[in-house]
């Protein structure tokens, strides 16, 4: 039974796609805990709802993201995980801290990297002229929201969208992909190949 542990930041909306899916589906795998950089991230009740163990590291407490990330991963690592997942997770994590989980991290960005990393990525699509936006579940490298690709989801721009629209019409895809990546990394279906990623069952690794 692989242990996977979360970092959610917010309402937590991704988390509970993975840790639903993973229940009802029977992966190889259990969510063993949800941690959470803010007291208040509203995923953490529903996980505690559900019986998963969950732990608060709040940033504000800590005068260096060296001592941040170093508590952070202490915190991980006492679950003993063979995956951690960031789910909305808003804090940029350093250097260290992403090599020590290298090939074990992931991360859902709401665009079609490499196109929008960092913030506001559908307001910025918008102000693009984009005509198709998405999401991007991938292994976490240093650079911000880059690594190696192992889904995304394509989301056609219709007239009138606002951000709102656009934004939820892309979590509705979030919540397919990324519970499907996690369960193929469980499943061992994943490959990375320097800066790409297989699946070995050669399913599609995109939603359109
Ligand atoms: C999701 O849209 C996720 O893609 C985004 O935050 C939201 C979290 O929602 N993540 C990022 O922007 C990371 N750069 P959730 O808390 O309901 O899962």
């Amino acid at each position: 039974m692989q242990r996977i542990v979360i970092l959610i930041s917010g309402r937590g909306s991704n988390m509970e796609a993975i840790a639903g899916r993973c229940a009802e589906q029977g992966w190889p795998a259990q969510v063993a805990a949800v941690i959470a950089n803010r007291p208040d991230a509203g995923g953490l009740g529903w996980a505690a709802a559900r019986g998963i163990a969950t732990a608060v590291v709040d940033h504000k407490a800590y005068t260096s993201r060296e001592a941040f990330d170093a508590e952070l991963a202490r915190t991980i690592d006492s679950f003993e995980p063979q995956l951690v997942v960031l789910a909305g997770f808003m804090r940029v994590l350093g250097a260290a801290f992403v090599r020590h989980y290298e090939g074990r991290l992931l991360n859902i960005h709401p665009s079609l990297l490499p196109a929008f990393p960092g913030l506001h990525t559908h307001r910025r699509a918008l102000q693009a002229g984009c005509k198709a936006v998405g999401a991007t579940v991938h292994f976490v490298t240093p650079e911000l929201d880059h690594g190696p690709i192992v889904m995304q989801s394509v989301v056609p721009v219709l007239p009138g969208d606002d951000e709102d629209a656009l934004s939820a019409r892309v979590l509705k895809t979030e919540h397919v992909i990324y519970p499907l990546a996690v369960r193929w990394f469980v499943e061992g279906k994943l490959k990375l190949e320097g800066a790409l990623v297989r699946q070995l069952d050669g399913a599609s690794q995109v939603l359109l």
